[in-house]
């Protein structure tokens, strides 16, 4: 029997490489629910991708959610829906390089990027969950996975004193619990529920076009960072992020005591 994917925010990033490796399998049907579908089939055609199914929702809006739960339906009818992968996320600009000294003077900016990195990271996680049950319900395999990050573990914050993203990392430390939550609530029906960092992805960040004090604080950040995982950190290609993070939701399991759980793609507790 086929397996089924859906994953939010697959455009770019690791969600692309996600539903692409995912799409290399025929023997896996995926779905995509991204925001602009247009710019996902192109750039799925032009990778002559053509067994992906693109969905249209933002993951904060529940009756767009209805429309694309529905078509989703659709296509996997009495299967259900056995993998859903949260991905999406807002991953702010805005403050990923400042601490919250930065904002004592005017907190508003801090107070609304929290708001929105919540608004997307949380209840946008809820929604999406909450809109897609019922098709989780009807699998056999009943997994629902929220991409997170080692930057909502207090254990690295506190042991590095990382101050910097808090919006970002207070978003996904609430995550880490609504999957606790969700697991508390639905592990009674099968479903497990789990939070999978994927590593460090993309450009480090470090161009000689990064003015100072930028630099700086990118620098800083990067050698507490290194100083925590004890190497010189190479973030990883997408599609290498991706293949570590399938082979996680692979072999993790409710019975195998993942229901809840917070893990690094690497199976530790180590966020690199
Ligand atoms: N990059 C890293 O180093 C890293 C490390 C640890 C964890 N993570 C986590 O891994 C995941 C992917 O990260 P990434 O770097 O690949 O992210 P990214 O490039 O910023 O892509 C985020 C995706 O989420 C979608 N999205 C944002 N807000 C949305 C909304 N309201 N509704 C629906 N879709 C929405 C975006 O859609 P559009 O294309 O329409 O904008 C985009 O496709 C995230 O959960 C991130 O927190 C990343």
């Amino acid at each position: 029997m086929p397996t089924s994917y859906l994953i939010t925010g697959p455009a770019r990033g690791l969600g692309y490489a996600l539903a692409k490796a995912l799409a290399a399998k025929p023997e896996n049907i995926v779905l995509a629910l991204v925001r602009n579908k247009t710019a996902a089939e192109h750039r799925l055609a032009a990778d002559n991708i053509t067994n992906v199914h693109v969905l249209v929702a933002d993951v904060t809006d529940d009756n767009a959610l209805k429309g694309a739960a529905a078509e989703a339906s659709d296509i996997l009818g009495s299967q259900g829906l056995d993998v859903l992968i949260h991905n999406a996320a807002y991953v702010s600009e805005q403050t990923a390089l400042t601490s919250i000294n930065d904002h004592e003077t005017e907190p508003t900016t801090l107070i609304e990027d929290t708001q929105q990195s919540i608004e997307v990271n949380v209840f946008g996680t809820l929604k999406a969950t909450l809109a897609f049950l019922d098709l989780v319900r009807r699998s056999q395999i009943k997994k629902v996975v929220a991409i997170s990050s080692g930057m909502g573990d207090i254990d690295m914050i506190n042991e590095i004193r990382l101050s910097n993203a808090a919006p970002y990392a207070i978003s996904k430390g609430a995550l880490n619990v609504l999957i606790a939550k969700l697991n508390a609530a639905y592990a009674g029906e099968g479903i497990l529920f789990m939070a999978i960092c994927p590593g460090r992805l993309g450009a480090d960040g470090h161009s000689s076009t990064v003015p100072e004090p930028i630099l700086s604080r990118v620098k800083g950040i990067e050698a507490k960072f290194e100083a925590y995982v004890g190497v010189k950190v190479v973030p990883m290609r997408p599609e290498v992020a991706a293949r570590s993070v399938l082979a996680a939701v692979d072999r993790q399991t409710l019975a195998g005591g993942f229901g809840g759980s917070f893990w690094s793609h690497n199976g530790t507790k180590r966020w690199s």
